[in-house]
């Protein structure tokens, strides 16, 4: 079983560094409660979850198993969940929240993050509910014990110098895509600066060869030439090469599996670490690629679009 490094966040409490993807793992068979206990089993702490995801039955079911099986305590788990865009006014955060914990069968969640900084009505279409108003609610989940850190996913560093210049509680964390063809420098120095710890997702970008490849940049592929020497050095994968890449610019990688051995590859990363040289080499695939061309298409007009 292989222990996870952690992280300080900015309210003293600890953050390990790899977490389970949990992301389109749900449905029919069981495997998103399947990877959370596997990935338990391996020495996951960390798992991050999101209402949006309409998985969080499973991921609670997965946590609350291991814990009855006496593997792990509820104090040893970090257990991340996220508000969706469409339940921004203040007074729908703590209801939300609530919502949440009820699906996992858990009375609080360790990190509480504002999935996006932008509000959608129940339809869809775009809504002006401000995130400072979001961020109230957050704190009165913090307050009220429900979630020990807060935090937001997807912030610019303006929207977080916004937010930082206007909040009681400062976020302790802020999720963005990161991964070699989407380096992240800004906001990496930017929260750095700030003390907020940065989660790393989809932290394999367009890397696994199921990702439409039709829109993604060349290179890394799972096989690149570069990934593959330092992987041959390290006696590792090319996909722990990038989740050590991401741990070596100071960000905890969310890879997400349900494959048994993947899952347990994924969070054997802590036994080596790039040299600075190597992480400059790996830098060089930034081309500023995103995963999730939908966000774009949905929300490109909204007023508070992140990117
Ligand atoms: N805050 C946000 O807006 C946001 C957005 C997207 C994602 N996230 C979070 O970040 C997590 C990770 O992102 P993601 O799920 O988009 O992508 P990811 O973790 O970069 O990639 C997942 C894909 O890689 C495959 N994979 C995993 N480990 C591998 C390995 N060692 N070798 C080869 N292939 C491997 C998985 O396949 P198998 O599962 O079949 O093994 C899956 O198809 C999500 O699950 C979610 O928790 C957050």
């Amino acid at each position: 079983m292989v222990k996870s490094m952690t992280l300080k966040m900015n309210d003293g409490r600890e953050i390990p560094v790899i977490g389970l993807g949990t992301y389109t793992s749900q449905g029919k068979t069981d495997e998103c409660r399947l990877s959370v206990e596997t990935a338990i089993s391996c020495g996951y702490r960390h798992i991050d979850a999101a209402a949006i995801y309409k998985n969080e039955d499973e991921v609670g079911q997965g946590i609350n198993n291991m814990i009855k099986k006496g593997v792990v305590t509820r104090g040893e788990i970090f257990l991340a969940t996220k508000l969706w865009n469409d339940q921004h006014e203040e007074q729908k955060v703590v209801p939300a929240l609530k919502a949440s914990l009820k699906r996992l069968g858990l009375s609080y969640v360790d990190l509480y993050l504002v999935h996006f900084p932008l509000a959608i009505n129940a339809d869809g279409s775009h809504s002006d509910v401000d995130y400072l108003e979001t961020w109230r609610g957050m704190e009165k989940c913090k307050e009220l014990g429900l979630a020990k850190s807060i935090g937001v996913s997807n912030f610019n560093p303006q929207q977080l110098e916004r937010l930082l210049n206007n909040c009681k509680v400062i976020p302790a964390v802020n999720q963005v895509e990161a991964h070699p063809n989407l380096t992240q420098k800004k906001i990496i120095e930017y929260c750095k600066s700030k003390n907020i710890v940065l989660t790393a997702w989809s932290p394999f970008g367009a890397m696994p060869e199921i990702r439409d490849r039709t829109r993604a940049p060349p290179a890394p592929k799972i096989d690149d030439p570069i990934l593959t020497v330092m992987a041959k050095k390290y006696n590792k994968t090319t996909t722990q090469i990038v989740l050590r890449y991401l741990i070596d610019c100071g960000m905890a990688p969310l890879p997400k599996s349900i494959t048994p051995t993947r899952i347990a590859q994924n969070i054997d990363v802590f036994d080596f670490a790039l040299t600075p040289e190597e992480v400059k080499k790996i830098d060089e695939f930034n081309t500023g690629f995103r995963v999730h061309k939908e966000h774009e298409e949905l929300w490109k007009d909204h007023k508070h679009y992140p990117f």
